[in-house]
């Protein structure tokens, strides 16, 4: 059954080929001071900063620059950020790059009037922008986060080794997105897989939570089936347009809040995911990768239900005479195939991280309510090791 909801998404798509054209009409409805938002320089050597300077200047804006979001951007740059908006009194913020651009321009957008530290207000305490906010606008370059349709924005804190999500409300969400699947084509394989894999576990956080009957999780069954589809396409062929537009529009939908609606969720794959990136730095997705089969085969006896639906439904296990645990195991041991097949790390020493660490990572891990099973420290500790 569907619990009781409402709901909007503010933010409006332009997707496909002629995506950027959305742009010119976006543009004149916002100031005239443009705080470009951008990373390490992909977009300058794959010619979309070009492309989207040539706008601007053509919409009559003035355009301050703001490039060298890291991915998983830090405190530090979120400082800077601001003095740069502020001293360009930026009218409107306008990110172009991954999941990293769109959420430090999220942040960027409550803080910049925020009378507070951001980090201790947002990222500690957990509470809601009370500033005026400053409108956010994406151009999308990097696909998997779902960044671009909702109002997350992941901040990372080296010194005190937190890496934190923060999900805000409508009013932080971008006021519109461009979706061009040509965009993400120059991605090396390593970040297109990272993100393959990212949608897969948005929407695995998602559906491994409760046992209902509910619509959402149908709709998250095809979802994943066109995922890992697409990806094996996507992977023999990186510029399968096809398979990179279904992709990318995917991972919209994977986290814009609509699957999650009138249903109970997980997330604790992110959490031991984010807690791995705070100590090692590593690419969001991977993280993800490296630590899922040691949960999923953890948490599998108290979800047993649910594992075999997912085993038949997305993987096309048959169900012959196998117990339900049968069933359930030979599902994961499909996806462990195909996450191999596509490419994704699947142990977190790969990336960085190592037994004495162990200790260190699992006290950064937050512990979630909503999945089949609430993990002790003991029990975070005995995955993050089987993850090694
Ligand atoms: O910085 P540049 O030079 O642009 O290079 C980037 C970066 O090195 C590169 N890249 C992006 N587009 C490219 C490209 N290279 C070639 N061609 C292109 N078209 O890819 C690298 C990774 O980019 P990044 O933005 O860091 O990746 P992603 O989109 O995965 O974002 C990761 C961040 O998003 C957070 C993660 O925790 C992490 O901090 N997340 C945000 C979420 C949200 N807002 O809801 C949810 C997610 O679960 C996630 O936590
Ligand atoms: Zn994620």
């Amino acid at each position: 059954m569907l619990g009781n909801f409402t709901y909007c998404n503010p933010t409006k798509l332009y997707f496909g080929k002629d995506a950027l054209n959305g742009l010119k009409e976006e543009l004149p409805k916002y100031g005239k001071n443009v705080l470009l938002v951008y990373g390490g320089g992909s977009i300058k050597k794959n010619g979309i900063y070009d492309k989207v300077v040539k706008i601007l200047k053509e919409n009559g804006k003035n355009i301050f620059e703001d490039g060298g979001v890291m991915p998983n951007p830090t405190t530090e740059k979120l400082y800077e950020g601001i003095a740069r908006a502020k001293k360009a009194k930026a009218d409107f913020i306008l990110a172009v790059g991954g999941g990293s651009c769109c959420d430090y321009a999220k942040a960027l957008s409550i803080s910049v009037n925020c009378k507070e530290d951001p980090w201790e207000k947002y990222y500690i305490r957990f509470e809601e922008p009370s500033c005026k906010i400053i409108p956010v606008g994406c151009v999308l370059t990097m696909v998997g986060t779902g960044s671009e349709m909702n109002g997350g924005a992941v901040i990372t804190n080296h010194a005190q080794k937190l890496k934190i999500g923060h999900v805000f409300g409508e009013e932080v969400f971008p006021k519109f997105s461009i979706l061009n699947p040509e965009f993400s084509m120059t991605l090396p394989k390593y970040q297109m897989v990272a993100g393959i894999y990212d949608i897969m576990s948005h929407i695995l956080e998602q559906y491994f939570s409760g046992n209902d009957d509910n619509a959402s999780d149908y709709i998250m069954e095809g979802m994943l089936r066109s995922l890992i589809g697409s990806a094996l396409v996507a992977v023999k062929n990186p510029k399968d347009y096809e398979a990179r537009s279904n992709i990318m529009w995917l991972a919209t939908w994977a986290l814009n809040t609509f699957v999650a609606k009138g249903k109970t969720t997980d997330w604790e794959v992110h959490m031991l995911g984010q807690a791995v990136g705070a100590h090692t730095d590593a690419t969001h997705g991977m993280t993800l990768s490296a630590v899922s089969m040691p949960y999923y085969h953890h948490i599998l006896p108290y979800g047993v239900e649910k594992f075999k639906r997912y085993a038949i439904n997305v993987w096309g296990v048959s169900a012959g005479r196998k117990s339900d645990e049968e069933i359930a195991n030979e599902g994961l041991d499909r996806m462990e195939k195909w996450m191999k097949k596509i490419g994704l790390v699947m142990n977190i020493s790969d990336l960085g991280a190592n037994e004495k660490m162990i200790n260190a990572i699992a006290k950064s891990t937050l512990v979630m309510k909503g999945g089949y099973k609430v993990l002790t420290q003991k029990e975070i500790k005995e995955i993050l090791k089987a993850s090694l």
